[in-house]
C-alpha cells in the first residue's frame, strides 16, 4: 500500500503548497502595490473594490466555489478508496494473532511458533493480524508499510499488509501506554517464501495454535456441551466459522472472530435459536492468548472458501 498512500500524501502536499504560495504571494503583492503613500494607491484600491461588485461577481463566486469543491471531492474519493483498501483484507490471507500488553508485542503464528517483539512474514502474501490487548490501548504500527491500528482491550481489531521487499522493518507501539511505551518496539522480518518456510520449520516442534485451542476447549469442559453432533446442550461448532447464525428472538449474525470472542466472554449476548442461555461466562477465566487459541480452533472446524485450513509442518 505504501506507494499508493505516498502518492496521495504528495498530491495533498502539492495542492496545499500551491495554494499557500499563491495566497502568501498575493498578500505580499497587494501590500506593496497598495501601500500607504504610493501616489494614487487609494483611488486604485477603491476602483478595484467598485469593479468587484459589478456584473462579473456571480461568475467569479461560482468559479471559486466549484473548483475547490472539485479538488476536495477528488481528495475525498481518493482517500476513501485507499481507506477501504486498507480496511478490507483480501480473501486469501495468512492469519496471525497479536496480543499487546505493557510493554511488549506477543505474536502467534497458526503453525505454532510464538514471537515477542518480532514478526516474521513471507514476501508476496497478504498477512492479516487479529489483535487484542491485555491491559490498555496500544497501537500496532509499521511505518514502512504505512499501516497502523489501535489495539483495544475487550475486542479484536484487525490490520493487514502485503510485504513486497525482503528486509527488517521497524515495528512500533504508536499509542502512549505507560512509562515503558517507548520500549514497546520491535522488528518485522520479511523473508523469501522458502526462507520463511525454513524459519517456521526451524522452531521448537510443538502444537499449532488450533491444537492449543482444542486442548483448552477440552480442559475448560467446553466439549461437554458443544458436541460436534449438535446433540449437546450447546450448539455444535463444526462449520460454524464464517456461517450465518440464526439467533433466538430473530435476526442472524455472521460468525466471525468478534462474534466467537463475544460468545466466549459474554455468552448470553447472542443466544443461538433453539438453545437456552446456560453457558457461564469465561470472562476473567481465559487470557487474551487463550482466546486467540480458542478462536483458531473454532476456525479450524470449518473450511471457508478461499481460506484453506493451513496444516502444521509435517
Ligand atoms: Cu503500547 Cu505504547
Amino acid at each position: 500500500m505504501a506507494p499508493h498512500v505516498d502518492l496521495f500524501f504528495y498530491f495533498m502536499l502539492a495542492v496545499s503548497g500551491f495554494f499557500s504560495l499563491l495566497i502568501a504571494g498575493l498578500v505580499v503583492f497587494f501590500l506593496v502595490r497598495y501601500r500607504e503613500g504610493r501616489p494614487g494607491s487609494l483611488r486604485e484600491a477603491e476602483a478595484a473594490v467598485e469593479q468587484s461588485h459589478g456584473s462579473g461577481t456571480m461568475l467569479l463566486e461560482i468559479v471559486w466555489s466549484v473548483i475547490p469543491l472539485g479538488i476536495a471531492m477528488v481528495m475525498f474519493v481518493w482517500g476513501t478508496t485507499l481507506y477501504f483498501d486498507l480496511a478490507r483484507p483480501p480473501a486469501d490471507v495468512l492469519q496471525m494473532y497479536v496480543v499487546g500488553k505493557q510493554w511488549m508485542w506477543k505474536i502467534q503464528h497458526p503453525e505454532g511458533p510464538r514471537e515477542i517483539n518480532e514478526l516474521h512474514v513471507p514476501i508476496g502474501r497478504a498477512v492479516k493480524l487479529t489483535m487484542a490487548s491485555e491491559d490498555v490501548i496500544h497501537s500496532f504500527s509499521i511505518p514502512a508499510f504505512r499501516v497502523k491500528q489501535d489495539v483495544v482491550p475487550g475486542r479484536f481489531t484487525q490490520l493487514w499488509f502485503e510485504a513486497t521487499k525482503a528486509g527488517t522493518y521497524h515495528l512500533f507501539c504508536a499509542e502512549y501506554c505507560g512509562t515503558q511505551h517507548s520500549g514497546m518496539i520491535g522488528h518485522v522480518v520479511v523473508m523469501e517464501p522458502k526462507d520463511y518456510e525454513a524459519w517456521l520449520g526451524g522452531g521448537v516442534p510443538g502444537q499449532t495454535l488450533a491444537q492449543a485451542g482444542e486442548k483448552l476447549f477440552a480442559e475448560r469442559a467446553c466439549s461437554t456441551c458443544h458436541l460436534p453432533t449438535g446433540q449437546g446442550r450447546g450448539p455444535s461448532l463444526v462449520g460454524l466459522f464464517g456461517s450465518a447464525v440464526k439467533l433466538e428472538g430473530g435476526g442472524t449474525v455472521i460468525a466471525d472472530e468478534s462474534y466467537v470472542r463475544e460468545s466466549i466472554l459474554n455468552p448470553t449476548a447472542k443466544i443461538v435459536a433453539g438453545y437456552q442461555p446456560l453457558m457461564p461466562t469465561q470472562q476473567g477465566l481465559v487470557s487474551e492468548e487463550q482466546l486467540v487459541a480458542l478462536v483458531a480452533y473454532i476456525k479450524s472446524l470449518s473450511k471457508e472458501p478461499g481460506q484453506p485450513a493451513r496444516t502444521a509442518k509435517e
